[in-house]
This record gives structure tokens, C-alpha cells and sequence, in this order.
């Protein structure tokens, strides 16, 4: 009851439980959950999705030199999150959601609600997914790196559990890395990780964090290796949009999410979190 209402229970409600425990003994504690789930300690700003959802968004306030890029650019992404965890949404939308979700107060209590657009995210409806192709994510991401590896493998790491980093989640796909971007990842030391990784990022190559402080941040553009790589890496606009996820082939960044959403990967990293946030430890064998 802490956990999720954020308080003890009271005296009387600890009395009433023997009473009622005969017939259902679990009755009570589900109808305190039940109406904990709506408070907001469980699903307002800084409530408990909020903070599940520090290590995937990694909110960082890059302040005023750089034209305060922060809370502007991640906030929605909090309300994204939280969205796609309660009153019965699917949580899968952490991947496939097309709209974004805009946090309103009502008397009191956060209200989040579906919105077709938000005027800080210009990634195109049909080029969307999820929490991965949000302004801040690409931002703080895929930055203006022309294979965005780190996206990748952070988009692995927060929302299907598996840390290419630390050895997990490997799935080589034979003749890679190719090495479009000459960055001599093809040495068998490298090509351990890089064989999965690097396919693994070729679908995000085409969305861009920053390309000049002058454009927008966070865009899908098709052109983009071309338009800004190519002359400073010859070939890399060579490099494919289709790559591979878990060992199956895929063709965009779209159909990447819905093979990770319905992944046993991504299956177990929900239900892992929601274990660690009720026995406060991973699974013990
Ligand atoms: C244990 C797996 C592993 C090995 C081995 C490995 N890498 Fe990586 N590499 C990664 C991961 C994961 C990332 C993405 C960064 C992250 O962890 O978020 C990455 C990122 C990179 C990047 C992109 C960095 C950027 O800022 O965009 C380059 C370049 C790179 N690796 C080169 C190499 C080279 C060269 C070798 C061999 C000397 C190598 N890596 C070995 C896992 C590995």
C-alpha cells in the first residue's frame, strides 16, 4: 500500500481487513490498489511511473547556453509513458503510439489525454514510434551522429531489457558490419557487438536530433545522409534504412517497433519493472 498509494494503511483499515478476509481475502488490499492507481503519487509529476520512466527518457537540462533545451523537449515524453501504463492502455503504445499525450490538472490530479500533435514534435504521424521518436529522444540521441548507435541501443536497453553494452541481446546478422561510416567496427573485437548493433540502427539513421542550431530538432528526413554526411563521409549515404531486430529482417524504424513490441523481450522488461517497483529487487533464482 505504500508502494502504490504512498501511505500506510490507517488503523480502521487495517481492522476491517479480518472481517472481510473469510469471503475475499484479497478484496480490500485490490479496491485500495484499485483507487491508488488513479492518485498522484502513483501517476502524477514525480509520482512512481514518472521516476520508472527517468532511466529510459534520461532527462538532462542542458540550460541556457544552449537555448534551454529541457523540460520543453522531455516533458510530453513523461505523459507519453504514463499514458501508455494506466487505465488499461497498452503499454506496447511505448513503441507504437502514432499521437502524443498532453498532462492537464484537474482539480488536483493529473488528466492525460491523446492529442494528434504537439507543436515541439514534427516527426510525421506515419514515421512515429513511440517514446523513440520523440523531439527529446532524437535530440539527446541520435544527435548528429550520421548511424545513430547509441539510440539504438538505448531504445534496446530501456524498453526491451537487454544491454548490447554488457553483452546482451545479441543477434549477429551474417556480412555486418558493413562499416558505412568508417569507424573500423568490422575488427572481430568490435564485430561481437556491432554485427547486431549496427543493423540494429540502420532504420534510425534517417531521423535526425540536431543537424544545425538553426533547424528544429527531432525530424524525419530521407535525405539525410546525403544532405549532410555524404561529403564528410563518402558512401555512408549507401547505408540502408532496413536493418534487423531480434534476428528478423525489418524495412523501417516503424516496423522495428512493432517486432519489439511484441517481442518476449519487450514482455519481460514490463513485467520486470513492475516486479522491482513491488519487491523493491529483481527476481532471485
Ligand atoms: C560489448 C559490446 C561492444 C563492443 C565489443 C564494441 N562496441 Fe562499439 N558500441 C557498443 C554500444 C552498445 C554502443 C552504443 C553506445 C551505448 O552504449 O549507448 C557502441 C557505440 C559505438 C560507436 C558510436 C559512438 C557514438 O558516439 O556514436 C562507435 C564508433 C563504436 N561503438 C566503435 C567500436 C569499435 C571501433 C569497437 C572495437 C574496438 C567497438 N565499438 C566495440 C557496443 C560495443
Amino acid at each position: 500500500m505504500l508502494t502504490v498509494c504512498g501511505r500506510s494503511p490507517t488503523l480502521s483499515e487495517l481492522r476491517a481487513l479480518p472481517k472481510t478476509s473469510e469471503s475475499n481475502p484479497a478484496e480490500p488490499v485490490l479496491s485500495a490498489l484499485n483507487s491508488c492507481v488513479k492518485s498522484e503519487h502513483w501517476r502524477g509529476p514525480e509520482g512512481v511511473l514518472y521516476q520508472l520512466a527517468h532511466p529510459k527518457i534520461r532527462p538532462a537540462n542542458l540550460g541556457a547556453d544552449y537555448g534551454g533545451v529541457g523540460e520543453r523537449e522531455f516533458g510530453s515524453d513523461y505523459s507519453l509513458f504514463i499514458f501508455a501504463h494506466i487505465d488499461g492502455h497498452d503499454s506496447r503504445d511505448l513503441l507504437l503510439a502514432r499521437y502524443h499525450v498532453q498532462r492537464d490538472m484537474s482539480e488536483g490530479k493529473s488528466t492525460y489525454r491523446k492529442v494528434a500533435d504537439l507543436p515541439n514534435q514534427l516527426v510525421p504521424e506515419e514515421r512515429r514510434a513511440g517514446m523513440i521518436t520523440t523531439t527529446w529522444f532524437l535530440l539527446y540521441n541520435n544527435m548528429f551522429t550520421a548511424l545513430p548507435r547509441t539510440a539504438a541501443a538505448q531504445a534496446y536497453r530501456a524498453y526491451l531489457g537487454v544491454d548490447i553494452s554488457k553483452n546482451e541481446g545479441l543477434f549477429p546478422v551474417p556480412d555486418e558490419p558493413k562499416d558505412y561510416d568508417r569507424k573500423a567496427v568490422g575488427a572481430p573485437q568490435c564485430a561481437v557487438c556491432h554485427s547486431t548493433l549496427d543493423p540494429l540502427s540502420y532504420p534510425l539513421s534517417r531521423y535526425d536530433g540536431v543537424s544545425s542550431v538553426l533547424d528544429p530538432f527531432g525530424r524525419y528526413l530521407p535525405g539525410r545522409l546525403s544532405q549532410y554526411y555524404e561529403a564528410l563521409i563518402p558512401g555512408v549515404s549507401t547505408m540502408p534504412e532496413n536493418g534487423a531486430l531480434l534476428g528478423k529482417p525489418v524495412t523501417s524504424l516503424t516496423q522495428w517497433a512493432v517486432v519489439a513490441s511484441n517481442s518476449d523481450q519487450f514482455a519481460r522488461s514490463r513485467v520486470l519493472d513492475f516486479w522491482k517497483i513491488f519487491m523493491h529487487r529483481p527476481p532471485q533464482p
